[in-house]
């Protein structure tokens, strides 16, 4: 079964879109060293190394690699120079999501109109133009140190044409992959691991959601921001009753773009008896907002996490009671809601430590990722829906208390 991003499935009709996002373009990681960070997220999540710019296709001031995967596209960008905004950056919050680009029709357009509809810009509209076709980018401020990008392409650079594996934009080139570019011993590294992949997939489709972390008291903030400047709806919100363990808290609001195409929760932390997990990122990252977490959609849970582990990818793990009660739990109100029961193996879950969550629509199986670098920071979330179009609000206790115990080794609770 091949499940597409809704934009890629769904005919666009942008009613309820004024600024009419047709992808995710990209996500863009400001990153201390792209090259090995490429290595990482290849070798780990099974993307393929697809392109770069740097200095050998005539990018000076920072390097930039295409990673993808299904409908997935991250641009991992470093500096060259101490100049370059990315080495402030990555001073100050270390590796992390700089941006989250939407594609769209018109990107000098859609960019005008969140600007009049209260954005601060982040950057004005660039064209990278070459004899293949041009792309237009511009960029507008959100919470903290993210911008969102709206991208617009012509020519070779088209969206489908990029999924083709077209060059990304002017200035990238893909990977010599021939035998010739091999180096001593005939190996030539990127290709062995891009082949490896493609034999061996770890089946992530495209991101579902993304979620915000800001401060105590802001995020009632983001929320209008993300209804007034990018005309978004609420899809759904927890509160500190939702989301709490004895110790410590959050709040969370779900804001959905018109069409379905992207989810972002905005998060902020409340008070408890101890240190909520988002405070803690916030303490991580120079008391400044930013992406907490990316959820990355498949259509088969048990085999990405099984992949994913078996490459070293280190996932939550949960009190070992949480299987005593969970199936009851999510069980009872799939029958309440004339849903089958969740068909995957029972005990094949919980062997690989997925979490399971059921809503009035269906069922999800999830599981988050520790963090992705040293500080506790930036984490993946791996999902996969079975009709549910919820975030797992059952498992927030649960996965509280993992998070916790993870806080506390980290002398942070
Ligand atoms: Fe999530």
């Amino acid at each position: 079964m091949t499940t597409l991003s809704p934009a890629a499935h769904t005919k666009p009709s942008f009613a309820n879109d004024p600024l009419h996002l047709i992808d995710v373009d990209h996500v863009q990681f400001y990153v201390g060293n792209a090259k090995q960070a490429a290595f990482f997220y290849a070798h780990c999540f099974g993307f393929q190394i697809e392109q770069v710019s740097d200095l050998t296709s005539g990018s000076r001031d920072a390097s930039h690699y295409l990673l993808t995967q299904g409908n997935i596209r991250f641009i991992l960008t470093s500096p060259l120079s101490p100049t370059h905004h990315a080495a402030m950056e990555v001073a100050m919050y270390g590796d992390g999501v700089k941006d989250v680009a939407f594609n769209v029709y018109d990107a000098e357009k859609a960019w005008e109109r969140a600007i009049s509809n209260g954005a601060q810009p982040a950057y004005e509209p660039r064209h990278f133009k070459d004899e293949h076709g041009t792309v237009t980018m511009a960029g507008i401020k959100t919470f903290g140190r993210v911008n969102h990008t709206f991208v617009s392409r012509t020519g070779a650079y088209d969206l489908t044409k990029v999924k083709q594996g077209a060059a990304f934009m002017p200035r990238f080139r893909k990977f010599d992959t021939t035998a010739t570019s091999a180096g001593a011993g005939g190996i030539n590294p990127i290709l062995t691991i891009n082949d490896y992949n493609k034999k061996n997939p770890c089946g992530l489709k495209y991101v579902d959601h993304l979620v915000g972390n800001v401060e105590l008291g802001k995020m009632n903030d983001w929320v209008k921001f993300y209804e007034q400047v990018l005309e978004f709806s609420m899809f759904m919100h927890f509160d500190d009753k939702d989301i709490a363990t004895d110790f410590s808290a959050l709040m969370s609001k779900v804001m959905s773009s018109g069409q379905g195409l992207i989810k972002i929760p905005i998060n902020e932390p409340a008070p408890g008896k101890r240190k909520s997990q988002v405070q803690e990122y916030l303490d991580w990252h120079a008391n400044t907002p930013g992406v907490q977490h990316l959820a990355l959609r498949t259509d088969d849970e048990l085999h990405s996490i099984a992949a994913l582990r078996s490459r070293g990818v280190d996932f939550l793990s949960l009190p070992d009671a949480y299987y005593e009660k969970v199936w009851d739990r999510v069980n009872t109100m799939l029958k309440q809601h004339g849903h089958q029961a969740v068909k995957e193996d029972h005990e094949a879950i919980r062997k690989l430590g997925i979490l399971v969550d059921a809503d009035d629509e269906g069922y999800l199986l999830q599981l988050f990722t520790k963090p992705l670098q040293d500080r506790p920071t930036l984490f993946f979330e791996i999902i996969c829906r079975r009709g549910a179009q919820s975030f797992g609000k059952g498992n927030f206790k649960a996965l509280f208390e993992a998070l916790e115990l993870e806080q506390e080794r980290r002398g942070n609770l």
